[in-house]
């Protein structure tokens, strides 16, 4: 054990994945000692094209932001890592997180993420504000009109979650996009709500990519089809952005989509709307899902799991987790390439999981078909979106 206590090796893991490896998105150290905490962060920024780091110290209830240049980083760094006694460091990157734990009796309990794929910033701009997707264009009527931003242009507080879920939607989009030669796009976005996602991914398109594109929102409610259709009509594009009231499993876009969203459509209606986009034969799926009820009832009591099953927030996030499981299983089983991402961070939203899939592989291939009945059957439930796709499903499962 060094003086800092972390061994060795961990500290030079930590320095390589904050400096040497792509994808740093922030390292945090808490230390809580005689009923005060002292909070230590340091991110990636961007500062006039210049890599720098941002650090913020808490203390006491006190905040201060200092940028740093590399050198000032790095020495930031061993000082967190000299410090002595209990604490706690976490590190994220678009890769996974570490996390370390200091005892009082100052042993290091370390545990690692599995491999994820973050959305990061190559290089986060030191005003976020500055380099987003909505700030790549003239942005201010649309942001006042749809209510981001208050009457000066100002991203209201109450709206800043929802300005970084449309920001890093945007994003995966682009990501979805890059390396694609047409200029034209249909979208479907399903359950579309005020239309926040709807009104600025045609804005972004049109105009920061210049696509010609059309979007459809769906949504049961009358009142919000109401709303976004005004909001249309004030934004002067409702020509190419049309709203259909209605549920998403009946309506209709009024042309042939090839990419169909959802952000947080309540429970099965994440289904539905993966269901949808397979049957108008979308190349691209891009869903947030949101509250998921449908297997909390359903995971069988008993058995080696029982000790999940016992405990309510654990049998809850089971599910959701294997909900997203199954889902993501029976898109590659119906020929879609799937990425499963964290597409805003946990702190800004529990419901923070994208499924991105792409129409791009023979459906039925017996390994995705292998995989997707082994899960099924040991976990002995019939996702609803088995059931919902059953005709199809049952074409490829059939054969197994
Ligand atoms: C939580 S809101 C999200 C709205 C929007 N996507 C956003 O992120 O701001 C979910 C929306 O989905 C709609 N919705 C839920 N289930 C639906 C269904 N089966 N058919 C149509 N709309 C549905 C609701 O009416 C609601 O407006």
């Amino acid at each position: 054990m060094s003086r800092t206590e972390l061994s060795e090796e961990l500290a030079g893991e930590i320095r390589k994945r904050v400096f040497e490896e792509p994808g740093f998105m922030k390292v945090t150290q808490v230390v809580r000692r005689g009923g005060s905490t002292f909070r230590v962060s340091v991110r990636p920024v961007a500062i006039k094209g210049e890599k720098r780091y941002q650090g913020e110290m808490t203390e006491a209830g006190q905040t201060t932001v200092k940028n740093f240049d590399p050198d000032g980083a790095r020495k930031g760094l061993e000082d967190m890592l000299e410090q002595t006694g209990p604490r706690e460091l976490h590190l994220m990157t678009a890769l996974g997180d570490l996390h370390v734990r200091v005892t009082k009796k100052g042993k290091a309990l370390v545990s690692r993420s599995a491999a994820m794929s973050r959305v990061a910033d190559a290089q986060p701009a030191h005003d976020r504000v500055k380099r987003q997707p909505l700030t790549s264009f003239d942005s201010g009527a649309l942001l006042k009109a749809i209510g981001i931003a208050d009457a000066d242009g100002r991203i209201r507080a109450s709206m800043r979650g929802k300005y970084d879920q449309v920001n890093q939607f945007l994003k995966v989009i682009d990501s979805v996009l890059d390396g694609r030669d047409e200029k034209t796009l249909n979208i479907v976005d399903c359950g579309c709500g005020r239309a926040y996602l709807t009104l600025a991914v045609y804005a972004y398109l049109t105009q920061t990519r210049g696509y010609d594109v059309r979007v459809c929102g769906i949504d049961r409610r009358a009142d919000v089809i109401g709303t976004a259709r005004a909001l249309a009509d004030t934004l002067d594009v409702a020509a190419r952005v049309s709203f259909v009231e209605g549920e998403i499993a009946d309506s209709e876009p009024g042309f042939e989509p090839d990419l169909v969203l959802s952000l947080h459509a309540c429970d099965t209606a994440t289904d539905e709307a993966l269901a949808r986009g397979i049957e108008w034969k979308s190349r691209y799926l891009l869903c947030v899902p949101c509250c998921q009820h449908e297997l909390h009832t359903s995971l069988k009591e008993g058995g080696p799991m029982q000790a999940v099953m016992r405990h309510g927030i654990l049998r809850e996030r089971l599910a959701d987790l294997l909900t997203d499981t199954f889902r993501a299983q029976i898109l590659r089983v119906l020929g879609f390439r799937v990425n499963v991402m964290e597409f805003v961070s946990a702190e800004a939203t529990a419901r923070n999981i994208l499924l991105k899939a792409e129409f791009c592989v023979k459906p039925g291939q017996a390994g995705a078909v292998s995989e997707y009945l082994e899960l099924r059957d040991f976990w002995k439930v019939t996702p609803w979106l088995e059931t919902r796709m059953e005709k199809l499903m049952g074409k490829y499962l059939s054969r197994y």
